[in-house]
């Protein structure tokens, strides 16, 4: 029996494909530090399981299919704390960040059209791109300058007639790149310019370093009709379980089809929202020591990384992901060969192929995405272990090393 077209061109994402591997290595004993995944060791906030707790219903009932108003309200208090002004029709609940990326993509693009973005970028976004038979249209940004935004005139210069869309992560995901004042008016221009949809996944919003300050294409008024904002509770909340996020947008007629693709899965599970709803009501303090714990992890990180010889990497401004450029050839098989063949003292580190972060994949083949979501101590035993692998990997593979 033959399957479609569409689901043969998805890949399974390189960041779930080692996990065999990672699974007989952890039979024989061998401890494996996950620097792969966004999955943060953050303590969810007691709200969320105090809430849930709390349920009181005889029947788990479905909820409306934009979600349930109370969250909904809690969600548009939470942007009018960042200075944004949302009403619950603005705003659905979905099922994490991802449903409403797929939301986006399914409603705004016919087969073919094109999303135009930055890479490196989340590689799921290019899964979802396959699964709605959307072509995404990469630009290359760069380690080297901190994955500046190229000129204004390269962005202009890849949208077509059937460019529907620019999509932003920023804070960025694999990067950790902040976007500046400058490079977002040039996106807000270059969409008010050919009547595009400015998609901006903003997942990080919280992980900003260095006292930069939260700038977001919700500001401009100007672009409120092209502008569709994606969020999740996964990363700010350290909720990734729970499965809670939003579509945003100030477009009534986008907002009433996207209801269409709500009504279609009937709801998102009435536990994770009533869960949700104590996250959303948290005041904006409540990220203070967390940003303090992720400030410290990434300075450990890069500290690590300053003294591997070879490696090549800038600090990054946002998230909690490094992009490393290592003095090897095949990261995927650097990789591989670190969970199935080397340990330090019984422990090892699993990372994230860069390569899985571009349209192309022999792009970013010597590059390695670190996700500093351990504590301190894991991540400084993570980074010896990486540098220990490294020095013992020249030694085996001379011939793929640089
Ligand atoms: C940039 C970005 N967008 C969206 C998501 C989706 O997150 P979730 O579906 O957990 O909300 C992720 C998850 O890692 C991400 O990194």
């Amino acid at each position: 029996m033959e399957t479609s077209q569409r689901i043969k061109k998805m890949r399974e994402p390189a960041l779930l494909k080692y996990y065999p591997i990672v699974n007989e290595a952890q039979k024989k004993g061998r401890k494996v530090y996950f620097l792969n995944i966004g999955q943060p060791d953050i303590k969810t906030p007691e709200g969320f399981l105090n809430s849930v707790n709390g349920i009181d219903q005889k029947v788990l009932s479905y909820q409306a299919p934009e979600g349930i108003t109370e969250l909904r309200e809690a969600a548009c208090g939470y942007y009018e704390r960042l200075g944004l002004n949302y009403d619950i029709n603005d705003l659905f609940v979905t099922n994490g960040g991802s449903e409403a990326l797929l939301f986006t993509f399914i409603g705004i693009c016919n087969a073919g059209d094109e999303i135009l973005t930055a890479e490196p970028l989340y590689s799921i976004y290019k899964e979802m791109a396959a699964a709605t038979d959307v072509n995404l249209v990469g630009f290359k940004t760069y380690a080297e300058d901190g994955f500046a935004l190229p000129d204004e005139s390269l962005i202009e210069a890849a949208i077509t007639p059937r460019t529907k869309a620019i999509l932003m992560t920023n804070p960025g995901n694999p990067t950790g790149k902040v976007f500046t004042k400058k490079e977002i008016e040039v996106m807000v221009k270059l969409a008010l310019k050919h009547n595009l949809y400015l998609i901006s996944d903003e997942v990080y919003r919280e992980f900003v370093y260095d006292k930069q300050g939260y700038l977001s294409p919700a500001q401009y008024q100007e672009l409120s009709q092209n502008f569709i904002l994606i969020d999740s509770i996964s990363k700010r909340y350290s909720a990734c379980g729970a499965r809670i996020g939003f579509i945003i947008s100030k477009n009534k007629e986008l907002m009433g089809q996207l209801k269409k693709l709500c009504q279609m899965r009937l709801a998102v599970s009435t536990v994770d929202q009533i869960g949700a709803i104590s996250l959303l009501n948290l005041d904006e303090h409540f990220f203070d020591g967390i940003l303090k714990e992720y400030t410290q992890r990434r300075k450990i990180v890069y500290d690590a990384l300053q003294n591997i010889p070879g490696v090549i990497c800038k600090e990054p401004r946002g998230a909690f992901y490094f992009m490393a450029k290592l003095p090897i050839k095949d990261a995927s098989h650097f990789i591989e060969w670190m969970i199935n063949d080397f340990d330090y003292q019984g422990e090892t580190v699993l990372l994230s192929p860069a390569n899985d972060f571009y349209l192309n994949p022999e792009d970013g083949a010597d590059e390695v995405r670190i996700a500093y979501v351990l504590n301190g101590e894991d991540m400084r035993k993570g980074m010896s272990i990486l540098k220990y692998g490294l020095e013992a990997y020249r030694l085996a593979f001379p011939e793929v090393c640089k």
